[in-house]
């Protein structure tokens, strides 16, 4: 059995093996792209895509705004289909349903295409236009890479939205998006049983613009849609199998993914066309050594940025296949994936530390009996992986022979930024790494001097993935990421250096992340207060073992007291307006919360009250007895009340 790692000293390293394969098994790549980032990114744009015209200018910086390869012209979908048809017979995805007994599908690479173009001539048929808006609503289902590449080829722009949020977060979004197509399914599977999406869907779309419902009939539970729902296969039946691809300028938004700020309404991320094509090609390509050949499962969910760009285009633009699995991850045996991975010779496998932890509880047995040998890479996303869980992943994943590749990165970066390349190392758990070849990276304090732990910001000239503004809120867009180091971007993440390589600690915002999913603090308040019991409320996330962190509710009630089914009740309004994934896994009903005398809620006293330590800073609050009453509510709760410690946190 191929070994990709070798111990030396302690650390893991690249094995010759791996170095053999890799795209990149020299370090002086960092030094020469930090000679000139510009140049180096260019010259890859140049090899790795094809471009209609060339551009006029390389890099231009206009802070807050940066443009990368400006006057050049591409299309997305040409880069990410129409070049690899050389090899038309090769399986661009493998779909993975749920039910074991359904088929999977797998759509190569010319068959692709043609899904792709028929749809792309039905959307222009129906008047979507360059630069128009459509929203997606789907599960994990080939059709869902439908209609992305779609829209890349006609110049609309989709904006996902993740099946699993309610259909307020839909409407919200379709409205601030101002879309007029929406494509969603009647439902799919999961542990089993059918979920109705469309009756989800129907329900976001009053007060919207939405003139066109495309429906993927994947329950097959009604072929016939009227008004303006449409069946996907109707919708593609017999147009063209070949659509002229839009000519689109390089820093035309290719896509907008929103994702929670500090404040309680998602922000709209714009992501261009040549930048990020570039970032999501050479990422993909570095990162998991991607060769035609491999077999690449990005577990993400299309709904997040990593499923936009490690489940569907970093793949395809290289020319790789990528596998998707449409249910749960231990469905119907705690075994499921592993077997996926055995089955489908799957070489590459991305996942979240939540899922790694979650199947580590499950026990070992569901794993030991996997070979899973034909894995190369393996890596991580979206929170910081702890040691165990590294271990873990290493040992019964990897069986000792697969790096692990800790990818830090954001939905405004676009793509991978900071992590260890799998022909470099060295791999260590807990570590994050390096800043991808020609970016930087730097940790400053409060007042903007470099230091070893602080906040992580990323320097000039600045990733071409990165985000292309707020969809329509230039003052959210300078506020959230300019406002606090001018001319460097604020991460929002607290990171430590360590012999040259990056740990990531955590937002340093109000943001949390939940099994990975990132959730704003104050969305979640906002969802709570809208309903006509609630007063006012607070939401604080606390660690958990398996989701890396969950969120707890302090309710203060309009009157009356709180109850076992009014906090069950309350955890039911939470799921009909945000989704099941923002649930708070407490709530505690509470007569006052913490707060500053200019009425800010203390969130960082409630944090230290549930870590059972003794918050400082009572004395700057308006309101200083309520900790006692809030105290002696989550005392029952706290496992260890005698080891109360003095908290850490600054007053
Ligand atoms: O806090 C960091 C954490 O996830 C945040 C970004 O979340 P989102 O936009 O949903 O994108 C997630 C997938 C790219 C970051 O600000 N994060 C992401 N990757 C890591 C991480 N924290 C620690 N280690 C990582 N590898």
């Amino acid at each position: 059995m191929t070994k990709y790692v070798i111990k030396k000293a302690g650390k893991y390293w690249p094995s010759k093996a791996m170095k053999d394969i890799a795209w990149v098994n020299d370090s002086k790549i960092y030094k020469q792209a930090d000679k000139d980032p510009v140049k180096f990114w260019g010259e890859l744009a140049k090899q790795g895509l094809i471009w209609e015209e060339p551009w006029e200018k390389t890099y231009q910086e206009k802070l807050p705004y940066f443009y990368w390869f400006k006057g050049g012209k591409i299309n997305f979908c040409v880069n990410a289909l129409d070049r690899h048809l050389a090899h038309g017979n090769k399986p661009a995805l493998i779909w993975v349903p749920e039910p074991i007994k359904e088929k999977p599908i797998i759509l190569t690479y010319a068959e692709l295409f043609q899904q792709v173009n028929k749809f792309a001539n039905a959307l222009k048929q129906k008047g979507v236009k360059k630069s128009d808006a459509v929203s997606i609503y789907l599960p994990l289902v080939p059709e869902a890479l439908v209609a992305m590449l779609a829209c890349s080829r006609i110049g609309a722009i989709h904006s996902v939205v993740f099946s699993a949020f309610a259909p307020d977060a839909l409407k919200s979004r379709i409205q601030d998006c101002e879309a007029k197509v929406l494509v969603t399914a009647d439902g799919y599977y999961r542990r089993g049983k059918p979920v109705n999406l469309l009756k989800k869907a129907k329900k976001a779309l009053r007060g919207t613009k939405i003139k066109k419902v495309i429906v993927v009939p994947r329950l097959h539970k009604n072929k016939n849609y009227f008004g303006k729902f449409e069946n996907f296969n109707m919708f593609i039946y017999g147009k063209k199998s070949y659509c002229a691809p839009e000519i689109m300028n390089s820093e035309d938004p290719l896509f907008i993914l929103y994702t929670s700020g500090t404040t309680g309404k998602p922000k709209g991320i714009v992501h261009d066309t040549g930048g990020y094509a570039t970032q999501a090609y050479y990422t993909a390509k570095y990162n998991f050594n991607l060769k035609k050949d491999d077999i690449m499962w990005c577990t993400a969910d299309i709904g997040w940025v990593t499923g936009h760009t490690y489940a569907f285009y970093g793949p395809l633009l290289n020319g790789a296949t990528t596998l998707i699995y449409e249910g749960t991850p231990d469905f119907p045996n705690p075994d499921r994936w592993w077997k996926i991975i055995d089955k489908y010779k799957v070489s590459v496998f991305y996942t979240a530390p939540t899922a790694i932890r979650m199947f580590m509880k499950l026990g070992d047995k569901y794993v030991n009996k996997h070979k899973m040998n034909s894995l190369k890479i393996l890596a991580t996303v979206g929170e910081p992986i702890d040691n165990d869980a590294w271990n873990w992943y290493f040992k019964k994943i990897g069986k000792s022979r697969c790096p692990i590749i800790d990818t830090w990165w954001q939905t405004e970066t676009g793509g991978t930024l900071i992590n260890v390349l799998p022909g470099i190392g060295p791999f260590i758990p807990t570590i994050a790494g390096k800043s991808f070849p020609g970016t930087k990276h730097t940790i400053l304090n409060k007042s903007g001097k470099k230091v070893k732990k602080g906040f992580l910001v990323q320097e000039s000239p600045f990733a071409p993935g990165m985000l292309h503004g707020v969809y329509k809120d230039h003052k959210k867009y300078v506020e959230t990421y300019w406002k606090s180091f001018k001319t460097k971007y604020d991460t929002s993440d607290g990171a430590i250096m360590k012999n040259g390589l990056f740990r990531i600690t955590g937002r340093t915002d109000d943001v949390m992340k939940v099994a990975g999913h990132r959730l704003a603090t104050a969305e979640l308040e906002n969802a709570i207060n809208t309903n006509k019991l609630v007063n006012e409320s607070a939401v604080v996330p606390i660690p958990d073992k398996i989701r890396g962190q969950v969120p707890i509710a302090f309710v203060i009630l309009k009157k009356g007291q709180g109850s076992e089914k009014l906090e069950k009740l309350l955890k039911e309004h939470v799921d009909k307006h945000l989704g099941p994934t923002a649930r708070p896994a407490k709530i505690y009903f509470v007569n006052a919360l913490p707060k500053t005398r200019s009425g800010k809620i203390m969130r960082r006293i409630l944090k230290s009250l549930l870590a059972n330590e003794e918050p400082a800073g009572l004395t700057t609050l308006l309101n200083p007895k309520c900790v006692d009453e809030i105290k002696k509510i989550i005392q029952p709760d706290l496992k260890k009340p005698e080891n109360a410690k003095k908290s850490k946190t600054k007053k």
